[in-house]
């Protein structure tokens, strides 16, 4: 019997037909857009309809950021003046703002690092800070009673984690990747080094005299593709994670493309595995159809870690793992199974330098961006809102079996991302959804995952994708990262992009994903049954459309949101509400005609004064897109990604990821030379946004 009947690409039989679609994209679009002039045209009883459950009695718990303690309902408008895209080689924030850049790729973090140089080596890399600085939190250097509160209390000093996304490897090395005339790879330690450079960065932060800095110490630590890992859940143990270095499944080794983020009230951190096809491959020449659902092919993104295995320096196989193909008889004597191990949500430990990082298999594997928590609450289980990035997949999210409870926090933070339900979005036209249970015990989903050749929990959670596909969830166009309202508890997903839709059956177009060509993306917004984390069903809506002030000849309706000069953005990517309900948007923005106009940036709206100025239907539309105004632009070619705001609302965090990527080895600045406007090559970096008045951020 073929497993996994669903497997559903690449399958030419499937490919669609786009001109004789009788669902068109104008009536899906027709029937959006009317059900959402229906919302406009009733208020009170739109707001009962569209998000059962909530504003019911008008209480102002359905905003966000209207009620939080932290700001006064008064000042809660964006106070500051939309800045203006830029295409040069320097950061742009407000009149009345500043910033400092600190901890670049390379930073001396541990005993014993040296200053940074290009030359550094791969030993060296590993006592610095990694690159490609992506997601991030910080937590206070103490924690009270075991819990984490939300807002994170930082002020003035914190335990920082960053992920390290990837690395530019023309940047990296002083004369790029060094092969044989055959292409080949050939210098084991530069291989380490990129190894090094990857991963998470715990950090501890201080404030003194105004600038941020190290605190050296113990308490920091790197995290990186060779660091000892554990398992957990139901996958733990299991045959598909044996390899020969865990031949009973429990162990690995590293954790790669770390890009999303999300926290637990427990005051540890989640860093998401994505882009895992990158670093992994199967040079077998016959790769399974499953290995290729999950992207896994002979090249990978040309890292080719694995093509310097057998240097004599090699320890334990550290580069012939990436290498995916069967050589031996059985999978505990080679790595066949190694990409089962990668692509999870890894637990780290802030507080623990000796911890290693767990990885948690409840919560499934995927290309995970976001494992943002939704409301914690006293009493109640809580969800994790999760994205897998690649056209045409899935919204997840996971729902603890437990009740939170924080005097029980020391027993429940080992337990409650083991003990839960992975659940896949199924988004309707008509704006309602569900959570379709990825649960083979599930009497509506069980049977139909067990049809699809399911045998085992533990198999669900490594093929989450092609358990997702079983049950019939929407293809959505690249999900990235979540957010969650702080007082409404309603979730954001952002939606980069994805030119393909409409090429396969699968990704027709539908009323969540309405562009044929989604070339400047979309936000999603849903809001859970009875407000409750582990409903099952859930009403949406489409917060805002990307596109270029003036739109894009190349696409249909390229502006729907009527965007003008001072918010036009494209991409969006990172996502982070903070405590006051200000809503901020990262963007990666590729080629397209935003980017021609502007660097990659980050934006701000306050979802809550949508719904004032614009009746129930609290998304931007022409009318109301002048709340959305742009408060960074970062620099050539970087992406703008990672945002935290300090608990007293005073200090900003953010990073410029890839800065000059378009720089080759033999002319790095080419493109940027941030942070050292133009005396050295670029580097990934944080930087700390201020006013200069002392003033709160954005308000
Ligand atoms: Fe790492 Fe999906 O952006
Ligand atoms: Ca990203
Ligand atoms: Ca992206």
């Amino acid at each position: 019997m073929k497993k996994y009947t669903s497997v559903k690409r690449p399958d030419p039989a499937t490919v669609y037909d786009r001109e004789n679609d009788t669902r068109s994209f104008g009536e899906i679009m027709k029937a959006r857009i009317s059900r959402r002039n229906t919302l406009r045209g009733s208020l009170g009883f739109a707001a009962v309809s569209m998000f059962a459950g909530a504003g019911i009695s008008g209480c102002s718990d359905d905003d966000d950021g209207t009620t939080g303690s932290s700001a006064g309902a008064s000042d809660n408008t964006l106070s500051f003046k939309s800045v203006q895209n830029n295409r040069a080689d320097q950061i742009v924030i407000p009149e009345g703002y500043q910033y400092e850049t600190i901890i670049s790729w390379g930073t001396p973090l541990l005993a014993g690092a040296p200053t940074f140089d290009v030359s550094n080596t791969g030993a060296e890399q590993a006592l610095q800070v990694g690159d490609g600085h992506d997601g991030m939190y910080l937590f206070p250097t103490q924690l009270d009673s075991g819990v984490l509160p939300f807002p994170s209390p930082v002020t003035d000093s914190a335990l920082m984690c960053v992920n390290h996304e990837y690395t530019i490897n023309e940047l990296l090395h002083p004369n790029g990747v060094t092969r044989d005339g055959s292409g080949v790879r050939t210098e084991a330690d530069e291989v380490r080094k990129e190894i090094n450079a990857h991963g998470v960065s715990v950090i501890e932060l201080m404030r003194s005299s105004g600038s941020w800095g190290v605190v050296s110490g113990g308490r920091n630590r790197r995290i990186t593709a060779a660091t000892p890992t554990t398992f957990s859940g139901p996958a733990a143990g299991s045959s598909f994670l044996q390899t020969k270095f865990s031949p009973d499944g429990t162990v690995g080794r590293g954790t790669v493309n770390n890009c999303g983020f999300g926290w637990t009230p427990w005051g540890t951190y989640l860093a998401c595995e994505e882009n895992i096809q990158g670093y992994l491959v199967d040079t077998s020449g016959s790769i399974s159809d499953v290995k290729q659902r999950y992207g896994i092919s002979a090249n990978g993104f040309g890292y080719h870690w694995n093509q310097v295995a057998g240097d004599a320096s090699e320890v334990d196989d550290e580069f012939a793992r990436w290498d995916t193909a069967a050589t031996g008889a059985m999978a505990t004597d080679d790595y066949r199974n190694e990409a089962n191990q990668f692509g999870y949500i890894v637990e780290i430990d802030p507080y623990d330098p000796s911890a290693a990082p767990v990885k948690r298999t409840a919560m499934g594997r995927f290309r995970h961006e976001g494992s943002m928590p939704g409301l914690i609450r006293t009493g109640q289980p809580i969800a994790f809102y999760m994205g897998d990035d690649a056209r045409g997949e899935y919204c997840y999210k996971y729902v603890t079996s437990e009740n939170w409870d924080p005097a029980r926090v020391s027993e429940l933070r080992g337990t409650m991302l083991d003990n839960g339900t992975l659940y896949v979005a199924k988004f309707n036209d008509d704006g309602t959804g569900s959570w379709l249970a990825l649960d083979l015990d599930d009497p509506v989903t069980g049977p139909m995952l067990q049809n699809a050749g399911f045998t085992s929990q533990a198999e669900v959670c490594v093929f989450s994708r092609l358990a997702a596909d079983a049950v019939g969830a929407t293809t959505m166009d690249r999900p990235e990262w979540s957010a969650v309202g702080p007082n409404s508890g309603e979730v954001y997903y952002t939606l980069t992009n994805n030119t393909d839709r409409g090429d396969t059956d699968e990704e027709a177009v539908n009323a969540a994903n309405p562009r044929p060509e989604n070339a400047y993306g979309h936000i999603i917004k849903l809001r859970e049954g009875n407000d409750s984390a582990a409903a099952t069903s859930f009403n949406w809506d489409i917060f805002v459309f990307g596109g270029p002030s003036g739109g894009d000849p190349k696409y249909q309706d390229s502006n729907l949101s009527g965007l003008t000069l001072d918010n036009q953005f494209a991409g969006p990517d990172g996502l982070y509400f903070d405590h006051r309900g200000v809503l901020w948007i990262q963007t990666d923005n590729g080629g397209n005609k935003v980017a021609t106009d502007t660097n990659d940036q980050m934006l701000a709206v306050i979802p809550a004064n949508l719904t004032k100025a614009n009746g129930a239907a609290s998304v931007v539309t022409a009318d109301n897109q002048a709340q959305i105004k742009r408060f960074f632009v970062g620099v050539p070619d970087c992406e703008v990604t990672g945002v935290f705001l300090s608990g007293d609302s005073k200090t900003l965090f953010l990073n410029i990821q890839h800065p000059g990527d378009g720089g080759s080895s033999a002319n790095p600045k080419s493109s940027s030379s941030f942070p050292y406007d133009g005396s050295d090559r670029p580097r990934a970096s944080t930087v700390v946004v201020t006013r200069t008045d002392g003033g709160d951020i954005a308000l």
